[in-house]
């Protein structure tokens, strides 16, 4: 076998989503416990940013920087490389999660038995479906009373719009939680907290007595008749539907007490897809094509004050990356080298001199990478799947220091190449809008305007609902329609049309009288 395929089969690359506060930081620490790359719990720095801290731009900031360490993860397990990528919780940016999942093959989802699906897991649990995404759920916090196994699933069913399986069930919650059976292994899990032990006793029959003598008569039984219905109204697990983004097994467990957290690392480590195939707005892209291809999924501003370099985070998809080799800047049409491409093992950076499909390298920036770009070996190709979502908050920003308009254009149109928010050129005025999918972004890109290029500004408030990129087969109607409506008419950064909306009845009112110009609410479509 090649070293190439050998390679390509040891690699699992995955996103934990959840909505914030569901336990995400907690189990990744717990996957990391488990495969030895840290030693004790409270390693792994949560990266989340608080609600209260809208404010407080140094900690924005100093948790940005921290995330750098943490966003991706590796270590080893099962002599397979498994690589996390951890996803920001908090919902103001939720377009870096989005773009993180492009760079992903799979995802396990958290959900805190309590709250059941929350907002925030919908919105991406939709954006794996679009990608069909192979999913796996994990139930946290089976230690706490909360919702009912049966109507969870179902809400999971209605909600995320998943069918699913479950291949674990809990014996009793909250504090009568007793532990699991464990219908991929077929097996009782006593639960114990705190402890990463297997169980001394082994019930590996559903009637054992021995069941009853361990979590009492009443559960044991309320157990079986649950398994009994399960059984008739779920599905039997099947891997291959399970890769095709049909079918999402789940898991009950408790992140923080170590409980079921083993049990789903061995079943992903069993099911999960190995790298997959991308595709490209030329053709597919096969992991064990010879010629390396790469994309950039996300770019991280340096936190640190002497290196004011920023850090590509490139999803390598095809062949092998080698350092110090020319590669393809696609966009640019240039040829450029990487002497310290760093890969990410647990919150440890080093620098690597091969990549394989299915890694993330970090390659380090001065201003030339954008979101979506791709490094080929020579040939044009251009990843699709990273879209932008059309942003729900908007305001005019001004140039609040002349002196400083070169530092300011230079700085916004970076930020907007991190992705940080969207830059619209409304046609009436002139003027620019910035959107964003949260508020917190306006202050994020004030103070790095300002802190990292010099430049002030300030903003004003702009009455929209939506922006809307438009297209139409019929470019006479199209061009009418934008005369038409030339008020609300804006260009994006690439110059594409984006209607502007005032409200969600206006855009449904158009959307209805003009049926040849489609309303489009991702930037690619
Ligand atoms: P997030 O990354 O999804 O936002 O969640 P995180 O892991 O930070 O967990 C959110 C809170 O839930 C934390 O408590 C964490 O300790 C708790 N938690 C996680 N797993 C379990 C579980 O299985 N059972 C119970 N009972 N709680 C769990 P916190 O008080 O907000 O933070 P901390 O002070 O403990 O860090």
């Amino acid at each position: 076998m090649s070293k190439l395929i050998e390679e390509i089969e040891k690699r699992r690359t995955f996103a934990i989503i959840s909505h914030p506060d569901a336990g995400k930081t907690t189990l990744t620490e717990k996957l990391l416990l488990f495969g030895g790359a840290i030693q004790t719990a409270g390693a792994v720095k949560s990266n989340k940013i608080k609600r209260h801290a809208t404010s407080d731009f140094m900690e924005i900031e100093r948790q940005r920087g921290i995330s750098v360490a943490t966003s991706v993860m590796g270590f080893e397990y099962r002599d397979k490389k498994i690589i996390i990528l951890d996803t920001p919780g908090h919902q103001d940016f939720a377009e870096d999660t989005y773009r993180t999942l492009s760079a992903a093959d799979s995802v396990i989802v958290v959900i805190d038995v309590a709250k059941g699906v929350e907002p925030q897991t919908e919105k991406l649990v939709a954006v794996c479906r679009m990608r069909k995404v192979p999913i796996i759920v994990f139930i946290n916090k089976m230690d706490r009373d909360g919702k009912d196994g049966f109507d969870l699933l179902d809400e999971i069913e209605q909600k995320l719009c998943l069918t699913v399986t479950p291949l674990s069930w809990p014996v009793g919650m909250g504090h009568e939680f007793k532990g699991s059976w464990s219908i991929y292994e077929k097996k009782l899990k006593l639960f114990q907290a705190h402890t990463t032990q297997e169980d001394a006793v082994e019930i590996t029959d559903v009637n054992d007595p021995l069941f009853d003598k361990e979590c009492g008569e009443k559960l044991a039984n309320e157990l079986r008749e649950e398994l009994e219905m399960a059984e008739t109204v779920y599905p039997d697990f099947d891997k291959t539907a399970y890769l095709k983004g049909d079918l999402s097994p789940v898991f009950f467990g408790s992140a923080i007490n170590n409980f079921g957290v083993k049990e789903l690392l061995n079943c992903f480590l069993d099911v999960a897809p190995e790298p997959s195939e991308y595709i490209t707005e030329q053709r597919e892209i096969a992991p064990n094509e010879n010629k390396f291809t790469g994309f950039v999924f996300k770019i991280h501003a340096n936190m640190d004050p002497r290196h004011r370099d920023r850090i590509a985070f490139v999803r390598v998809c095809s062949g092998i990356f080698e350092r110090n080799k020319n590669y393809l800047h696609v966009r640019l049409g240039k040829k450029f080298k990487y002497s310290n491409p760093t890969a990410f093992m647990a919150s440890k950076k080093n620098v690597i001199d091969e990549a394989f499909p299915g890694d993330i390298i970090g390659l380090y920036d001065s201003g030339n990478f954008k979101i979506g770009d791709t490094l080929t070996e020579g040939e044009t190709l251009k990843f699709s799947g990273i879209p932008s979502f059309s942003p729900e908050q908007f305001r005019y920003i001004n140039n609040a220091d002349p002196m400083k308009t070169k530092q300011l254009n230079k700085g916004i149109d970076q930020l907007m190449d991190e992705g940080v928010a969207q830059l619209f050129t409304r046609k009436s005025n002139n003027r620019k809008i910035i959107g964003t999918v949260g508020v917190l972004q306006y202050e994020v890109i004030q103070y790095r305007l300002e802190h990292e290029y010099g430049a002030k500004c300030d903003y004003e408030p702009v009455s929209l609902h939506k922006a809307c990129w438009i297209s139409s087969d019929d470019t006479s109607k199209l061009n009418d329609f934008m005369k038409r409506q030339n008020r609300l008419m804006a260009e994006d950064k690439d110059g594409r049309p984006v209607f502007l909306a005032e409200s969600a009845f206006t855009l449904d009112m158009l959307q209805q009288q003009n049926p040849d110009i489609q309303f489009h609410f991702k930037s690619e479509w």
